[in-house]
């Protein structure tokens, strides 16, 4: 099933994501909810709360990444905890499909140790790098309440005040379902 993707501006994006309690959701079903969402938006990653569904789990799937660098990787992560990161910080311009139109340069630490259940319950330990590690670094802030945009400047959130003001009202270019907090 495909859910609109909330836009900027919801408070659910904003709330720490409560942990999945085995059992109590069919995990296999969201997690191809997520990935059918994520496709239906060419998207790299989607966390929960995006799909208006508090809880800590997203999706990574590299295969809409134009970049021949980055092998193919496909993963659901639960309860996912991060152990380390480690490495030297590096910059990228990344966007999300919460707050579509913009992309800005974000600082991340190069290496990541991830500890994480998947759809199947099966406990992980891993360490990624590079892009793969971003993504789920971005991710992982979902599900802990931030967005890209908390990471910028004062003078640099204000120029971008106006855009994130319209993403909030649903004045998207996209060509995806989205839902967006504030009636036009
Ligand atoms: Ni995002």
């Amino acid at each position: 099933m495909i859910y609109p993707i909330l836009l900027y501006g919801d408070p659910v994006l904003k709330v720490k994501a409560k942990e999945v309690e085995k059992g109590t959701i069919d995990l296999f079903k969201l997690s191809e909810d997520l990935f059918e969402t994520m496709k239906s938006a060419s998207g790299i990653g989607l966390a929960a709360p995006q799909i208006g569904k508090s809880l800590k789990i997203f999706v990574v799937d590299t295969s809409h990444l134009q970049d021949e660098a980055v092998n193919e990787f496909k993963q659901v992560f639960v309860n996912p905890k991060i152990l380390e990161e480690t490495g030297r910080p590096w910059g990228f311009e990344e966007g999300c499909l919460s707050i579509p139109g913009i992309r800005e340069m974000i600082n991340r630490n190069e290496v990541l140790r991830i500890k994480y259940y998947d759809e199947n319950w099966e406990p992980h330990e891993d360490t990624f790098d590079g892009m793969i590690a971003r993504i789920i670094q971005h991710e992982y802030d979902h599900i802990m309440g931030t967005l890209f945009t908390d990471y910028l400047t004062p003078l640099k959130k204000r120029l971008l005040k106006g855009k994130l003001g319209n993403i909030s009202k649903g004045k998207v270019d996209v060509d995806y379902i989205v839902k967006a907090p504030v009636k036009k």
